[in-house]
């Protein structure tokens, strides 16, 4: 979108928004924009059942796991449940991939898109009233309609998402994101229970002074990761760890910065999955001016061979994405 089109269409509702870019959409038959209303529908009732979770019982560990063996939320449950339910009512999704369901769900319909998401991510904040977040992939299938799902469809590139984005529950709730076309984020508006957009076309500052990782496991760091945090001290940058990687994307990718989980002990493959989380992000990074790796190659270049697949990670500000690289 040219830049005086932009300026002008600050405060314009998401609805709107996206009926006003629909060329902007591949196969621009109105799916795909469905589809992401969906989203921001259910988005706003996830945003509710987080405003009030210290009012009804919902926060606090379920008593049961994830697929990646993760303590499950009340939360987490709750957020899996209104997505999966708006996507598989508009009937535009034939196939979710969840981080909260072992395998994918084949919603049998005819549905030409296939949906990666983390529903909530960040839960270990959720009872301590931090930001959290939400993080989709959006795949076009590649088999033909009416027919079972197969791996092909599933098991895609980061390379071939047709959207991708992210609502941040924070001080305001936010929705992020990309069709290949830039970043455009929406600032949510509860009163009129609406997004309104408020940062159109959104670029991540080139270069940045903040570094964000989690030393906890610095013991089991490679000495290239050593060496890099020690980098970072030496030229006195800032130091920022919410421990949601939406709100901490978000922030560096306003601000300028670097968020990297990589690979430890525990997590020798390092802790973020592929599918839901990392290449997500690394689509909007990239959209953005920013980059994403593994450390060494592009995380949108990864054949994936599990759903709940995970990576290193390493996303931000593309010039402090390739020094913390060049220390690998
Ligand atoms: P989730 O809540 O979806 O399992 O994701 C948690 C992720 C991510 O949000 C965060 O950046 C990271 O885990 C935090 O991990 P540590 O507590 O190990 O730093
Ligand atoms: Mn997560
Ligand atoms: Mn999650």
């Amino acid at each position: 979108m040219e830049q005086s089109r932009i300026a002008h269409s600050i405060g314009i509702a998401l609805d709107r928004f996206i009926k006003n870019n629909q060329e902007q959409f591949q196969y621009a038959s109105g799916e795909l924009s469905q589809l992401l209303r969906d989203i921001a529908l259910a988005s706003k009732v996830v945003n509710r059942e987080v405003n009030k979770a210290g009012l009804i019982d919902i926060m606090g560990a379920l008593g049961s796991q994830n697929s990646a063996g993760d303590q499950q939320q009340k939360l987490d449950v709750l957020a899996n449940i209104r997505f999966t339910r708006a996507l598989s009512k508009g009937g535009e999704v034939c196939a979710l991939i969840s981080e909260e369901t072992e395998s994918f769900v084949d919603l049998n319909n005819e549905g030409k898109y296939v949906i990666a998401i983390d529903p909530l991510d960040g839960s270990s904040n959720i009872d301590v009233n931090v930001s959290i977040g939400t993080i989709f992939s959006v795949y076009r299938r590649k088999s033909p309609e009416g027919t079972p799902i197969k791996d092909i469809d599933i098991l895609q590139k980061g390379s071939e998402q047709v959207a991708a984005g992210y609502i941040l529950y924070g001080s305001s709730t936010m929705l992020v994101y990309t069709t290949g076309h830039g970043v455009n984020g929406f600032t949510y508006e509860p009163s009129l229970g609406e997004y309104f957009l408020s940062y159109p076309d959104l670029k991540m500052p080139e270069d940045g002074k903040i570094f964000s990782v989690n030393e906890g496991p610095y013991n089991s760091f490679s000495t290239g990761m050593k060496n890099y945090i020690s980098y970072c001290k030496e030229k006195n940058f800032t130091a920022r760890y919410i421990g949601s990687l939406v709100a901490d994307f978000h922030r560096n990718m306003l601000k300028g910065g670097i968020y990297i989980y990589p690979a430890t002990n525990k997590d020798p493959t390092g802790k973020l999955r592929l599918m839901y989380e990392c290449n997500s992000l690394a689509f909007i990074a990239e959209q953005a001016g920013g980059s994403a790796t593994n450390g060494k190659n592009r995380i949108l270049d990864i054949e994936p061979r599990t759903l709940h697949q995970r990576t290193p990670f390493y996303v931000g500000s593309k010039r402090m994405v390739e020094k913390a690289e060049s220390f690998e």
